[in-house]
């Protein structure tokens, strides 16, 4: 898989110290509290479960799927919920846990979503934000990485449901998209 990345935008090191601070960061915040924690998935297994890691405090965890892109590296636009959390948000206080925020509409959705479940209060923790392709809005709470306008992978972050499991984030070289 490495031959495949052009370069790397952030290492593990990098990565890791980054959850540390959002685990510390998230604890602060919800002092007192005990959130339910939604992981995106796919993409956002690997850095949900380093975040929470770092954050000794109680609380609980639920996963949601969602799916906008179809295996392409432009949004469709269109947001499917695929598979839904089992957890009763009504008066809960949820905080969404996401790979990274592009345009916006999956997190536009999903804050919908729980609001209109009764959600207490809805905050958002990103790895990555990607504020140039931004086309509604929608904000994170707790930030990892401000990223350039790339398409990155790794860490959670597939190409056509590959390179999930590379334990960095890096750009895949133009010929990856090519041969496909
Ligand atoms: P948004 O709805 O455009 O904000 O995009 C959110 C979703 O798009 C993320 O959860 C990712 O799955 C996917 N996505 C956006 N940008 C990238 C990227 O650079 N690499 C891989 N997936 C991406
Ligand atoms: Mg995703």
């Amino acid at each position: 898989m490495d031959n495949d990345i052009l370069k790397v935008l952030y290492s593990e090191e990098e990565i890791q110290n980054a959850c540390k601070r959002l685990g510390e960061e998230v604890k602060d915040d919800y002092r007192g509290k005990v959130p339910v924690v939604i992981s995106v998935l796919k993409g956002a297994i690997f850095f949900t479960t380093d975040v929470v890691r770092n954050i000794d405090m109680k609380m609980e965890m639920d996963f949601i799927d969602v799916s906008s892109y179809h295996g392409t590296t432009q949004s469709s636009g269109e947001v499917q919920l695929v598979n839904d959390i089992s957890t009763d948000v009504s008066g809960r206080d949820v905080l969404i846990m996401e790979d990274i925020v592009e345009t916006g509409r999956t997190l536009k959705f999903l804050i919908d979503n729980l609001k209109e479940r009764g959600a207490n209060s809805i905050k958002v923790c990103t790895l990555l934000d990607k504020p140039a392709g931004r086309v509604v809005e929608a904000k994170s709470d707790f930030i990892g990485f401000e990223v350039p306008n790339e398409f990155v992978v790794g860490y959670g972050l597939d190409y056509a449901e590959k390179y999930r499991n590379l334990p960095y984030i890096g750009v895949l070289k133009p010929e990856v998209y090519s041969h496909n």
